[in-house]
């Protein structure tokens, strides 16, 4: 990056990963492509990266699907003035792997990168836009901590401590898939040893800005969905039909689903003739 450049903020999905608690379903298909309600998966983590502003966006994706992708995000954003590239990730090595596989793409800028099945009822765009330095991770209190990383706050709502799937949870407010990092992120992801499960998890990116005094955390009010498992993915599909949350899809994303529909229809037209 040239020197004095002003930094921007960027956003990754990360849409690659296996997706075993889906199968059969994901043996023809990315998790991310499968239908949530009107629309696939992926406009949903798209779509709030897009009303934070963003216009520049790296999808990770399998190999085994990456045409399927194209196919359907293709360059639709293009003319409508957001920029989307692909990468493969070639094994899925950790969430915390996505730094490593987008290293280029963040160069020195900030970033936010999103879990390619993390839903999320209201966007997350004023804490993003308010990003200076450092990380910034968003938890909610949920009823069951214990699935997910688990933020502990001391009495002025900083952070203490952060355990991932901790049997005795110490709050009840779950880490959601939607990191800020600054381009740190980029080395500290570089830096960390797999664990036993064999990932180089995201936890130990957040602790080690945490270390060094740099993490917050904001709270998030809104409904928020990890669809991974059978029962997640239908609740999602109930969720957006029945809060009408089809209705919060910034205009850019109905605009580019309106060329996607167009270029159908004159791929139909030319069959015909
Ligand atoms: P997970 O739900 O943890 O993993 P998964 O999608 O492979 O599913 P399963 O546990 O059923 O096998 O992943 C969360 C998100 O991160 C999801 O959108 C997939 C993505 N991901 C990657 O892109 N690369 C990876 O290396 C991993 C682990 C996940």
């Amino acid at each position: 990056m040239e020197k004095n450049k002003k930094k921007i903020m960027k956003g990754i999905i990360l849409a690659g990963g296996t997706a075993t608690r889906l199968f059969p379903l994901t043996a023809t298909t990315s998790k991310q492509l499968l239908p949530v309600y009107d629309r696939q998966m992926i406009f949903y983590p798209l779509n709030t990266l897009i009303k934070a502003g963003i216009k520049e966006i790296l999808i990770i994706v399998a190999p085994e699907n990456s045409g399927q992708f194209l196919n359907l995000i293709g360059s639709i954003f293009e003319k409508i003035g957001v920029h989307i590239e692909f990468m493969v990730q070639t094994s899925p090595r950790g969430l915390a792997d996505a730094f490593i596989v987008a290293e280029d793409f963040i160069d020195r800028d900030d970033v936010v990168m999103i879990l390619g099945d993390n839903i999320f009822e209201d966007g997350l765009s004023e804490a993003i836009k308010g990003f200076e330095k450092g990380g910034l991770i968003f938890a909610k209190d949920v009823p069951d901590p214990e699935r997910s990383g688990v933020v502990e706050f001391d009495d002025e709502n900083r952070v203490v401590s952060i355990e991932e799937k901790p049997q005795n949870p110490k709050s009840s407010y779950a880490v959601v898939g939607a990191y800020v990092f600054d381009y740190r992120v980029i080395e500290f992801a570089k830096s960390l040893k797999p664990s036993a499960r064999g990932e180089i998890e995201i936890v130990d990116i957040q602790l080690k800005y945490l270390e060094i005094n740099e993490l917050k955390v904001e709270k998030i009010e809104g409904e928020w969905l990890d669809a991974g498992t059978f029962d997640s993915l239908l609740d999602a599909s109930n969720l957006v039909k029945e809060k009408k949350l089809y209705k919060n899809f910034d205009k850019t994303i109905e605009k580019a689903i309106l060329n996607y529909n167009q270029k159908l229809k004159e791929i139909a037209k030319r069959k015909i003739i």
